[in-house]
């Protein structure tokens, strides 16, 4: 069986961590390299964590720094749910890997014409992708798909309008989704359905290696977070449905729709707006996650979580 080629673009973050931990072990998957932008704290925490993940877990990946600020808009991040480290929860000993020396832009760049049919999995913001896809047009061809966490077709979880990967960098997001490559947005719509909850903590607790002490340790601070600030019973666990969309192509339901990201600055900037009914005629530009089957979803993680 050959394996996909993939790359993680993150900004760990809670969630984006159990992605990258599924990604680096599964049978399934090449992760080839990670690149990171600022999103859930700043660059420099995020490509720290990003580094102390790939080293805890044993993996030589390398890790690229991004720029660590959108396109146009002021930066923000998301303490409130990821904490002053940005993976409150877990203590990481200290290890000596370094960045790799390219920015990401030139890191990516440089993986994919090396790469044939490479997918592309961004977990945060869009900044890094949007500048590759501007400024090397020619990797295009190299690029299987995007299957990106972002976006709702619903409500937001930071304005009404909009979700957070979309709303740090709204210009970025507009690129990407009208670049012309094959993007597959898995939102709001479908991560808000699968909740940590304690029973789902337990299962992956019982196994007690590497991956499961951190998942556990990480999960009871994210839970407690989004507790305090949505009063939701367990924490909803985004960016990992992009891997196990890649692994169990069952799991989530995706519809092909027009995708238009709000960049007028108003109060719904950020928003996508998903024409799932198609009033307005639009080519379509993404396939839309619009359902998702909670157990195959939890079966996918810990399947990943036992293989350590
Ligand atoms: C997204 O925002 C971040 O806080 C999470 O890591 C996830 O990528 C959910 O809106
Ligand atoms: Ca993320």
């Amino acid at each position: 069986m050959s394996k996909r080629k993939i790359i993680i673009d993150c900004d760990p973050g809670h969630d984006d961590a159990i992605a990258i931990l599924m990604a680096i072990i599964s049978p399934k998957l090449d992760l080839l390299g990670i690149s990171v932008e600022a999103g859930n704290q700043t660059l420099e925490k995020t490509g720290k964590n990003a580094l102390n993940i790939v080293s805890y877990l044993g993996k030589d990946i390398p890790v690229s720094l991004g720029r660590g600020y959108p396109l146009k808009r002021k930066p923000q991040i998301c303490a409130e749910i990821h904490g002053e480290s940005g993976l409150d929860g877990f203590t990481f000993p200290n290890y000596d890997k370094q960045f790799d020396k390219r920015d990401a832009v030139a890191f990516l760049k440089d993986i994919l014409l090396e790469n044939d049919k490479v997918t592309l999995v961004p977990t945060g913001p869009l900044t890094n992708i949007a500048l590759l896809i501007k400024e090397h047009p020619e990797v295009k061809s190299h690029i299987d798909e995007i299957v990106l966490m972002g976006g709702s077709i619903g409500h937001g979880n930071v304005t009404p309008a909009a979700e957070f990967n979309i709303l740090c960098d709204p210009e970025a997001a507009e690129i990407v989704f009208n670049s012309g490559l094959k993007v597959k947005m898995i939102g709001l719509d479908v991560t808000r359905k699968v909740l940590v909850l304690p029973e789902i903590i337990s299962r992956m607790e019982k196994y007690q290696n590497k991956a499961s002490i951190m998942f556990t340790a990480l999960m009871k601070v994210f839970n407690e977070n989004q507790k305090k600030i949505f009063g939701f019973s367990g924490a909803p666990l985004h960016d990992p449905a992009t891997i196990v969309s890649l692994l169990d192509e069952e799991t989530i339901h995706f519809e092909y729709m027009n995708v238009e990201i709000d960049v007028s600055g108003g109060p719904s900037y950020g928003r996508t707006n998903c024409d799932q009914f198609n009033f307005l005629k639009r080519k379509p530009n993404a396939y839309v996650a619009t359902k998702i089957n909670k157990d195959r979803y939890w079966d996918v993680v810990e399947d990943c979580i036992k293989r350590y």
